[in-house]
């Protein structure tokens, strides 16, 4: 049950929301971002019944109502997609039941005059009569607010919402209803977070919660000894959940606990460092690591819903902020977008749904994913040759950012401005033979993802000696 019921991965986006709210251009969109076939269940009525739906209509409402629902029908089957329903169709209790079932229900929002201005004068039979629009308006309101799971406005909460992902200032206060499912909690967090938001995580999972545990700090989180201890403290049943409330050490760490606990039971990420909202907590990749290295051991586990209260980053120290710049930069030039230039909840949002994107069109790392290692190459280098100690991955990032960019022959300003690496002291030859171990030269080439005009391409052949030449660029002295 790696992936039970509840995981986004498993599960249909559906679009519901009133007509004029712009369910189908956003549709297309998320679609075409997540790599999911697109079903509007109108055109199907349409293509089934060979009429039109104002035809339909003609022929009354009820007539097309039952058409629809039996359309919705395949809401219940098939690989995951993106549904758009049309306005009425929530008004069908079976179409909600398949919604709650099957499907991550998004209501596309907007207000009723946007909605009346582009469906007045449209052939759209219920947009004939203001007055009556409106009170329509009112009364489909309640019904997509009790079927919907998430709530967007633009694609980027879309595709948050199709991946599970919650982003809220004070959404730490309300884990209680957003961990989904009725089933018991198991907190598990690091000394320092639970020292600081861990009684506000508890009280608002309130009588779901079943137990506390503390994984070590850092890195000693992910090791096999604090997994030991955490599955042995581990009260829960086949249908409880493992909440994760913390930085990228805690989401990694408790994630794979929860991949192999019971052979698999469901977990909630809660990132709370800049890192981990970002970057460690998207994406269902867990890991603890190894002394032969980091990461070695872990699962893809996506978690059933991850929840980020950009809040908790105001107590994040200035130095585990600048950690998770590097990944920010990272993503706005992935993204091809200055997102590093938002405020911190826009920020937070459009990197956890850059991220998310990527990740639900590959979520097993076959292929596109690999554009998240953009600098990476270079920074895993930097990293092991100073023995994992005074570089910090951040700061190797930075500058893995640097050679990137300057083998893809783009400006580095950026990059500077916003990280200012400076080079850093290990040794070229440990670097160089770090760098070979993580990628192997064929042929006198390195595969990199390097930066187009167009954005990321992953599996750039590099001549080895550009390559070396751009890691000795980063190294001081
Ligand atoms: N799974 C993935 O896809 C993925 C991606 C990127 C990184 N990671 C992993 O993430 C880890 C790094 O994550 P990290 O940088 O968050 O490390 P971390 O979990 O050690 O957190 C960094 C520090 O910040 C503290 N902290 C976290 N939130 C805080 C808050 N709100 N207020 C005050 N202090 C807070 C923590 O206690 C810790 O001291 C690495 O192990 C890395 O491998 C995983
Ligand atoms: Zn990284």
């Amino acid at each position: 049950m790696a992936t039970s019921a509840l995981s986004p991965l498993r599960r249909h986006v559906a679009l519901v929301g009133f007509m004029g709210a712009g369910k189908s251009t956003l549709g297309a969109d998320l679609a075409r971002r997540i790599g999911r076939t697109l079903v509007d269940l109108d055109d199907v009525v349409e293509q089934t019944s060979g009429r039109s739906i104002p035809e339909l209509f003609g022929e009354g409402e009820a007539r097309f109502r039952e058409l629809e629902e039996s359309a919705a029908g395949s809401l219940a089957s098939g690989p995951p997609k993106v549904f758009v329903l049309g306005g009425g169709a929530v008004t069908s209790a079976r179409t909600r039941s398949l919604l709650k079932a099957h499907a991550t229900t998004v209501l596309v929002d907007a207000d009723v005059d946007t909605c009346w201005e582009r469906a007045r004068g449209s052939d759209r039979p219920l947009a004939a009569d203001e007055t009556e629009f409106r009170r329509l308006f009112d009364e489909r309101r309640v019904l997509y607010e009790d079927v919907a799971d998430a709530t967007a406005r633009d694609t980027a909460d879309a595709v948050l919402a199709a991946a599970g992902v919650h982003v809220e200032r004070g959404a730490l206060g309300r884990l209680g209803e957003l961990v989904p499912g009725e089933s018991e909690v198991a907190l598990v967090s690091d000394p320092r977070v639970a020292g600081i938001h861990g009684m506000d995580a508890q009280l608002s999972l309130g009588h779901r919660l079943r137990q506390v545990h503390e994984l070590p700090h850092g890195e000693e989180a992910k090791t096999l000894a604090a997994l030991d201890r955490l599955w042995q403290d581990l009260r829960l049943d086949r249908t409880g959940v493992v909440a994760a409330l913390g930085g990228g050490c805690t989401t990694d760490a408790a994630g794979f606990a929860a991949s192999a606990y019971l052979r698999g039971v469901d977990w909630a990420a809660v990132p709370t460092s800049l890192v981990a909202q970002v970057d460690a907590a998207i994406g269902g990749k867990t890991a603890i690591d190894l002394p032969q290295g980091k990461n070695l051991v872990g699962a893809f586990h996506w978690p059933s819903r991850t929840v980020i209260d950009p809040a908790t980053l105001e107590t994040l120290p200035a130095e585990q902020r600048r950690e998770g710049l590097a990944e920010v930069v990272k993503t706005g030039l992935l993204a091809g977008k200055p997102l590093w230039e938002l405020p911190d909840d826009e920020l937070v949002r459009r990197c956890a749904a850059f991220k998310a994107a990527v990740c639900l069109r590959d979520p097993h790392d076959h292929g596109e994913r690999r554009m998240l290692n953009l600098g990476h190459t270079f920074a895993h280098a930097l990293e092991a040759a100073a023995g994992y100690e005074g570089v910090t991955h951040g700061r190797a990032v930075a500058l893995g950012l640097l050679a990137a960019l300057r083998i893809s022959g783009r400006d580095v300003d950026i990059v500077v401005e916003q990280l200012d690496p400076k080079p850093v002291r290990v040794d070229r030859d440990r670097a160089w033979a770090a760098l070979g171990r993580d990628k192997k030269v064929v042929g006198g080439e390195l595969r990199l993802v390097l930066l187009d005009d167009d954005g990321p391409r992953v599996d750039v052949p590099v001549p080895a000696d550009d390559v070396r030449h751009a890691l000795d660029g980063l190294i001081a002295g």
